[in-house]
């Protein structure tokens, strides 16, 4: 009897439950193909929990999560909720789980297809080629820091306050995940900071410096913000592995995913110190298109495969679902986000049935 893996899907808003629906289908194939066992059970997140239970990461939730192998998450957040206090809003229910979870590290690649070339807003000449990872950090930086709020001033202004810090031991764990990832890709690390203002770049800065010296097969350079953000789309293929803090992380890795066409396509990991991680598109949860059969769900798919190898550790399965995302492309299969001339068009639903009929191949 194989290993039995409990696994949590939390669908969440929007097109969270189209996209989701797919990767469940594709995770029951490569399951049956595979041999493993996968236990799946949903949980509420974001806008629905809130619809559900009132807030948006309810107890439970946190509790399956932290009960699984792994979690999968699709998309959280709408306009119906966007006015309510910030407690009670769905982005929040992320944070929390994100924190909840210990999930320091967040990877997201950003590496564009041959086939997905001519999606691109970009020149083809600036963009063939590009493959990088983004190493954001997840749980620390002005996301978390202390002391925030909206006060009133003496004077009776109202004043809001964030604040942007980091632990020494922050910077180092996070650091190291940069470093280890470069060592498995090109071993060229780049650190985004903005050491020429803020004092918590600067810790930041002299901290990774510091331990370069653990990592002398890695060449590590240094760069400013706001000059990562120019050459990002000046020129992308200097980039192999970023490690940066959550804000800029969070700003950088939605430019680097626009260079491979869509953003559409792009799954993320988010890791902590235990092998429990939560698997999740990049994109958002585009309530323009929710309910219509429109939503590219391959960053999802692309997302179990990801789940698949850093979670679960089953290589062979993550590598046949990436090839068939690949095959159905190759086919010529486009959602609307990813479309260009000569291509077949297709809805959700009918990706996931061409992924289906691929992976039966692959
Ligand atoms: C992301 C998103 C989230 C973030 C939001 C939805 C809270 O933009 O995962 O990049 O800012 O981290
Ligand atoms: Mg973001």
């Amino acid at each position: 009897m194989s290993q039995t893996y409990r696994i949590t899907l939390l669908p969440g808003d929007g097109i969270g439950p189209e996209i989701m629906a797919v990767a469940v289908e594709v995770l029951n194939v490569v399951a049956k193909q595979d041999n493993l066992q996968l236990e799946f059970q949903t949980a509420l997140i974001g806008g629905a929990a809130i619809e559900a239970t009132g807030e948006p990461l309810p107890a439970a939730t946190l509790e399956a999560c932290k009960q699984s192998d792994g979690v999968l998450l699709a998309a959280i957040g709408g306009y119906q909720w966007d006015n309510l206090p910030r407690h009670l809003r769905p982005e929040t229910g992320l944070l929390g789980l994100r924190a909840g979870l210990g999930l320091f590290a967040n990877l997201r690649p950003a590496a564009i297809l041959p086939q997905l070339i001519d999606a691109s807003t970009l020149k083809r000449e600036v963009v063939e080629g590009v493959d990088m990872m983004v190493v954001r950090e997840l749980t620390g930086g002005v996301y978390f820091g202390e002391p925030k709020g909206i006060f009133t001033t003496e004077t009776g202004e109202k004043r809001g306050v964030n604040t942007m810090a980091y632990t020494e031991s922050e910077i180092d764990r996070i650091a190291k995940v940069g470093f280890e990832t470069a060592r498995k890709r090109k071993h060229k690390l780049c650190s985004v900071d903005k050491a020429n203002v803020l004092e918590v770049s600067q810790l930041w800065r002299d901290r990774v410096t510091a331990m370069a010296k653990d990592y002398p097969d890695v060449e590590l350079t240094h760069m400013y913000v706001d000059n990562a953000a120019m050459q990002l789309v000046r020129a992308p293929k200097q980039f192999d592995t970023i490690v940066t803090s959550n804000l800029f992380g969070d700003i950088l890795s939605d430019a680097a995913a626009m260079l491979t066409g869509s953003i559409g396509m792009l799954p993320s990991a988010s890791l902590g110190s235990t092998s429990l991680g939560v698997f999740e598109p990049v994109h958002g949860s585009a309530p323009d298109i929710a309910g219509q059969d429109q939503a590219n769900p391959l960053a999802q798919v692309l997302s179990a495969a990801m789940l698949l190898r850093y979670g679960l550790n089953q290589p062979a399965a993550a590598d046949r679902i990436e090839r068939s995302v690949l095959k159905v492309l190759d086919r010529g299969y486009r959602t609307g986000d990813i479309m260009s001339s000569g291509m077949i068009p297709v809805g959700c639903s009918a990706m996931g049935r061409v992924l289906i009929e691929a992976l039966e191949q692959v």
